[in-house]
């Protein structure tokens, strides 16, 4: 027995997106997407990569899944494609589109792999986009349509589904500070695709109950960093609680509570009785599986610079840090506390990412020596197994990611995967940290 024993029926998984990994960007009839396009504009992403071929999983999906068994995972959560089912974002659907995730789900099943499907990973068709995207309302509709086909789809197999993976990061980051798709630099563009994103949630929960042929629990994915302040200072700790607000409580709480803290900005003041009609906040309180996305802390300082919060982050000495974060596994403990004590949510919970980029490569053996992903590994999931022994229900801990991908505007560099790719021939090597939660996998557990 392992020192550290995880419930009986705890669900060991890894994730993936599938603009990160599928590539065939032009194939059977899929659509542009807004990362097509951001990618495909020079300047946007690392060494102007794309994703235009990715990892090739489109074609590849079986290779990958045999991967899975040889992981021994019992469930992958992957994204669908809006643009495959509808290439403009509403009307008519593309059969093709269909087809491959149909095939993906079977196969999942045949190798006995729960598939955990997400609805949208920040891939917004195009041309939905050219209407203003998630800035506007009608996109929250639209978007409730495509989920309705999916559970058309899938709900005969499929037993879990997420409408969103990160909403705040396709806001925020996409409309906000502009690094991701589809790039703009404006607060109030940023809040206002929030909250649209919310709502289309909640929308999305309503459709998928109404058409879903067997019982599915309806979840979705939150990017949750616990906030510190850089000092005691009285001016710290109000920017610490500031950046809390805009980054865990602006989604946490509509999603629990049915409030927003957005007035507390003054953006948000100004935005919130145009922005959010009456029915909105009871719509979006509708969950039944809330997953946590965890990587990393947020240490924040007071400063007048930065907009919306006046905070800005700073990086104490001391600790280790990966190529894009400080490693502080604490922090994953405390963020499913913190979630569990403040919001006694009804719902279970759910790890749906975690993991740490490694400078990872072929060994002179062919052998993928990643220590330091198995030390990352060791140290958060010793933490979630502390919040299941006090109380919180976690339900199950996903990797991010099955292999190696496209990692956004940072394009290749960044590898996340158990697996490694090499990009130039697309071969596969399960890497030592792989072998490593298999391990964990079969005894359901480990030795701290
Ligand atoms: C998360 C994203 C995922 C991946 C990891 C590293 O924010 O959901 O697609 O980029 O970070």
């Amino acid at each position: 027995m392992p020192t550290l024993t995880f419930p009986k029926d705890f669900v060991w998984g890894a994730a993936t997106s599938a603009y990160q990994i599928e590539g065939a960007w032009n194939e059977d009839g899929r659509g542009m997407s807004i990362w097509d396009t951001f990618s495909h504009t020079p300047g946007k992403v690392a060494n102007n990569e794309n994703g235009d071929v990715a990892v090739d999983h489109y074609h590849r999906y079986k290779d990958d899944i045999r991967l899975m068994t040889e992981l021994g995972l019992k469930a992958y959560r992957f994204s669908t494609a809006w643009t495959r089912i509808l290439p403009d974002g509403t009307g008519k659907v593309n059969k093709k589109g269909l087809d491959f995730y149909d095939r993906l789900i079977d196969e999942l099943l045949k190798k006995k792999i729960e598939p955990y499907v997400c609805l949208f990973h920040w891939d917004l068709p195009q041309a939905l986009q050219d209407k203003g995207g998630w800035t506007n309302r009608d996109t929250a509709y639209a978007f409730a349509d495509y989920a309705r086909i999916v559970t058309g789809l899938v709900s005969d197999r499929v037993k879990v589904v997420f409408t969103h993976n990160e909403p705040w990061v396709a806001a925020i980051v996409g409309h906000f500070l502009g690094e991701h798709a589809p790039g703009f630099k404006d607060p109030v563009q940023g809040i206002k695709a929030l909250h649209h994103l919310l709502l289309s949630h909640g929308l999305a929960y309503e459709a998928i109950r109404a058409s879903a042929k067997k019982p599915v629990k309806i979840g979705i994915t939150l990017n949750l960093n616990p906030v510190y302040p850089a000092s005691d200072s009285k001016k710290d700790r109000e920017a610490a609680n500031r950046t809390d607000a805009m980054l865990n409580r602006s989604v946490l709480d509509p999603l629990l509570k049915g409030t927003t803290p957005i007035q507390e900005f003054a953006v948000g003041k100004m935005l919130s009785s145009s922005l959010i009609k009456d029915g909105d906040m009871g719509k979006i309180k509708q969950l039944d599986l809330l997953g946590v996305n965890y990587y990393s802390r947020s240490v924040m300082k007071y400063d007048a610079k930065f907009p919306l919060v006046s905070a800005a982050q700073t990086f104490p000495e001391g600790n280790e840090y990966s190529g894009m974060w400080e490693i502080f596994p604490t922090g994953i403990y405390e963020i499913l506390m913190r979630v569990s004590k403040d919001y006694k949510p009804s719902c279970e919970l759910m790890v749906t990412e975690n993991g740490i980029p490694v400078p990872d490569g072929l060994d002179f053996d062919g052998r993928v020596r990643d220590e330091r992903r198995i030390r990352y590994l060791e140290s958060h999931i010793a933490q979630v197994h502390r919040a299941v022994q006090d109380g919180v229900p976690v339900k199950g801990y996903f990797h991010w990611s099955l292999t190696d991908n496209f990692e956004w505007a940072l394009g290749y560099g960044p590898r996340f995967g158990l697996v490694y790719v090499d990009y130039k021939t697309l071969k596969r090597t399960i890497k030592d940290s792989g072998r490593w939660f298999a391990n964990v996998i079969r005894r359901n557990g480990l030795d701290a």
